[in-house]
């Protein structure tokens, strides 16, 4: 019998509580397993885990993880594909600490991060440990786990230093796809794929859908999270608004933005962003000259083409109410406020 108490649900909207239904005991189990799973030799090691966690989080990552095993598995969730789902947020998890020192935040989830709570160092080996715990769950699935996550983290530093060597300049969006790809989409894919070759009777059809559903599904994620940097408040997203223009992160509503004025032969927002706001009031100028464009609706707009197609390849996935929840929660992500 299954203790579940409700302070220990993730904070979700309601909507996607309602979404998350066919998996809510695998989410009530997965909460108790992160902090137990992650217990460590170190009260203070333990003290920054249970900071962190109980902060909440949407485990959107599990959840998709859980739902793909699900639907192709007859309802029924393996242990290593529930090991996995953990294992997943646990990377997660780390990178979001050690993001969180790259950028020098001071928030998320609503709360001080672990750099600005107990400095830098601090940080860096709780996001290391948690890393190395993520790996020893790998390793207790398969080799083909451990293969598959370090390529993903190989390249999701190769998205992270991409970014930070892109700040101020006006990147493509081809440009921009290809980082977001690498920094965000191949983590929700490689759970996701993983999960699918891990399942016992799966086949070459069911691990494609994966991937390709979930790569789509990744890049549309980061696209309405660039967005909600805009139009997001802090209580929405934990996390301070409008900061990443401001940082010189140059996202899809400012690409956008920058191509909207640029065809009328207006080039103050480029120039804006490429002299770093150099006077005081130059960040608040470009913020509100994004905000006066259609940049915002086009990377929506962009976001749910992505999403579309993640939909489209669940096809070749048959019918049940798993599938039907990765439906819904695709669509619920375009739409997402926090
Ligand atoms: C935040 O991811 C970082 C991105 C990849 C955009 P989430 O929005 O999934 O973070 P939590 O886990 O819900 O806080
Ligand atoms: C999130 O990136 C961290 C990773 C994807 C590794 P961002 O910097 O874009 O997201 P937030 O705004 O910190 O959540
Ligand atoms: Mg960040």
């Amino acid at each position: 019998m299954l203790n579940i108490i409700t302070e220990k649900l993730p904070k979700y909207a309601k909507k996607l509580d309602q979404i998350i239904k066919p998996i809510e005991k695998e989410l009530f189990l997965l909460e108790d397993n992160l902090t137990e799973n992650l217990k460590s030799e170190s009260p203070d090691l333990d003290k920054m885990i249970r900071y962190f966690f109980r902060s909440g989080g949407k485990r959107l990552r599990p959840v998709i993880v859980m739902l793909f095993s699900k639907a192709i598995n007859r309802g029924y969730l393996p242990t290593n594909n529930f090991e996995l789902a953990l294992a997943v947020e646990m990377i997660h998890t780390a990178s979001l600490i050690h993001d969180d020192v790259i950028d020098n935040s001071e928030t998320r989830r609503g709360t001080l991060t672990l750099n600005k709570k107990w400095g830098a160092k601090t940080a860096i080996i709780t996001g290391d440990y948690v890393l190395s715990m993520a790996l020893n769950k790998l390793t207790s699935i398969n080799l083909l786990a451990v293969e598959m996550f370090s390529k993903t983290l190989n390249e999701l530093c190769v998205g992270e230093i991409l970014q930070k060597n892109q700040d101020y300049k006006i990147i493509s969006m081809e440009d921009y796809i290809n980082k977001s790809e690498r920094k965000t989409a191949r983590l929700f894919m490689a759970g996701t794929e993983c999960a699918a070759a891990i399942t016992p009777n799966s086949n070459n059809l069911m691990i494609n859908s994966a991937r390709c559903y979930s790569l789509d599904f990744g890049i549309a994620f980061q696209v309405i999270d660039d967005i909600l940097n805009f139009s997001g408040t802090f209580s929405q997203i934990g996390k301070p608004a409008e900061n990443d223009l401001k940082n010189g992160i140059i996202t899809a509503p400012v690409i956008f933005a920058v191509q909207e004025y640029e065809e009328k032969g207006d080039f103050t927002l480029r120039k804006l962003i490429e002299t770093r706001f150099k006077k005081e009031k130059d960040h608040k100028k470009a913020l509100k000259l994004v905000l006066g464009s259609n940049g915002i609706n086009k990377a929506r707009l962009m976001a749910k083409n992505y999403i579309q197609k993640a939909v489209n390849s669940l096809d070749v996935i048959e019918d049940n109410c798993y599938k039907q929840a990765l439906i819904d929660l695709s669509w619920y992500t375009v739409e997402r406020t926090s």
